[in-house]
């Protein structure tokens, strides 16, 4: 028996549980301190009460035998059409049309963006921009794929764009972009699809903070750009749109226009979900198929409207100290310079020993994120506004 030796490549944790397993470590060692996290982008808002009602019905029709389910249907990999439905009337109205069988519902985009990689052969190429979410390179680590890094920077505002002498075959694309909360614009978009279509590569593009997006000349979806279908596969949550971290569910978009080799690789990805997976609970379909109703996008929008607040209020803190930073207008992460020019882990350090605030050191999601430092706006405004008038004050007296 042989194991998977590429996992021996891997870093000893994942990025979350090492920041995780310091700040327990700390809480233990001080008991008393209140330490305020803003750093996974975990959500503090409840469910919009218009999931939990949808929720509520359809554990009655569970609890009924004539209304019972027990497996999803198997024509949609396990998607019930009421949600298919309405994921592709939130597709219809930023003008892109969708059939039935192009939507897969997802336990949420993380497992997607790894799973999506059986598809295709460990000899691709990939290119991942640095800093980058951890799964994007982990997953092709664990499976043995060649990794290049497109640089994400100062200079190019953390949005790096093709560059023709690199030879990528699977592009991955996040935008409003975790960690940094950049975004692209159409016509960067553009470029890179015209770039992915003459490679014939493929782009994985992660759209989980699309619904943070509030400036109109910015994309909410790759396929609003033209000849996208042809070369792109688009995975999109529910986690940050509508409160789900703790429930689960998302949808990814294969394309029937999107065939590699003469193969449909939306058949393939059908072939993929029905051998491995059981499709999302029945529950929490029905919650899901709420959130994109015209009752469900005002109250899905009052959770996002505080979060962006609470941006406003860190971004707002920043510039008052005159730090740098990007994000937090379309996005809900705030990617900002460590002052002093202290390393990501030295300003971890310092945040939480001196103002018991964590947040997410940049050098964890890159070599390019070394000096950088993500807050979130995803914690309770309470929560936010007491962190800032710590970091306020001591960044501020110390400066
Ligand atoms: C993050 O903090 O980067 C995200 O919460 C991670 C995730 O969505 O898996």
């Amino acid at each position: 028996m042989k194991i998977n030796r590429n996992f021996l490549n891997l870093k000893d944790s994942y990025l979350f549980a090492t920041v995780g397993r310091k700040t327990a470590a700390y809480k233990a060692a001080h008991p008393g301190r209140e330490v305020i996290r803003l750093s996974i982008g975990d959500v503090t808002r409840p469910l919009a009460p218009v999931v939990i009602e949808a929720m509520h019905r359809a554990v009655d029709e569970m609890s009924r035998t004539e209304t019972f389910k027990g497996y999803g249907p198997d024509q949609y990999c396990y998607g019930y059409e009421r949600l298919i439905d309405s994921v592709k009337g939130s597709y219809a109205r930023k003008g892109v049309a969708l059939d039935s069988d192009e939507v897969f519902i997802s336990d949420g985009a993380k497992s997607d963006l790894g799973n999506i990689l059986d598809l295709f052969s460990v000899d691709n190429t990939v290119l991942v921009p640095d800093p980058v979410y951890p799964v994007y390179v982990d997953t092709n680590v664990m499976a043995g794929r060649r990794i290049l890094f497109s640089d994400a920077n100062e200079g190019n505002g953390f949005l790096p764009m093709p560059d023709r002498l690199v030879g990528a075959d699977i592009i991955y694309l996040c935008s409003p972009n975790n960690p940094t909360g950049a975004a692209y614009s159409r016509d960067q978009l553009r470029e890179w699809v015209r770039y992915a279509r003459e490679r014939d590569a493929i782009i994985l593009y992660d759209a989980a903070y699309e619904y943070f997006i509030s400036d109109p000349s910015l994309a909410r979806s790759i396929y609003e750009i033209e000849g996208a279908k042809e070369c792109a596969i688009e995975f999109c949550s529910y986690s940050k749109t509508a409160g789900f971290t703790g429930v689960r569910c998302g949808y990814t978009i294969v394309p029937k226009a999107l065939v590699r080799e003469g193969t449909s690789l939306n058949r393939l990805w059908a072939r993929r979900q029905s051998t491995k997976f059981n499709g999302v609970s029945y529950i929490t379909q029905m919650g899901a198929a709420a959130v994109f109703s015209e009752e469900g996008v005002r109250e899905i929008g009052e959770n996002i409207a505080y979060y962006r607040e609470n941006a406003r209020a860190i971004s707002e803190c920043l510039d008052r100290l005159g730090i740098w930073y990007t994000g937090g207008k379309n996005s809900p992460y705030i990617w900002l310079k460590c002052p002093f020019g202290m390393t990501s882990w030295q300003f971890f350090d310092y945040l939480l020993e001196e103002a018991n605030v964590v947040g997410t050191p940049g050098s964890g999601f890159g070599r390019n994120g070394e000096g950088y430092f993500r807050l979130t706006a995803f914690g309770t405004a309470e929560k936010t506004r007491e962190a800032l008038s710590r970091i306020e004050k001591l960044i501020g007296g110390a400066q």
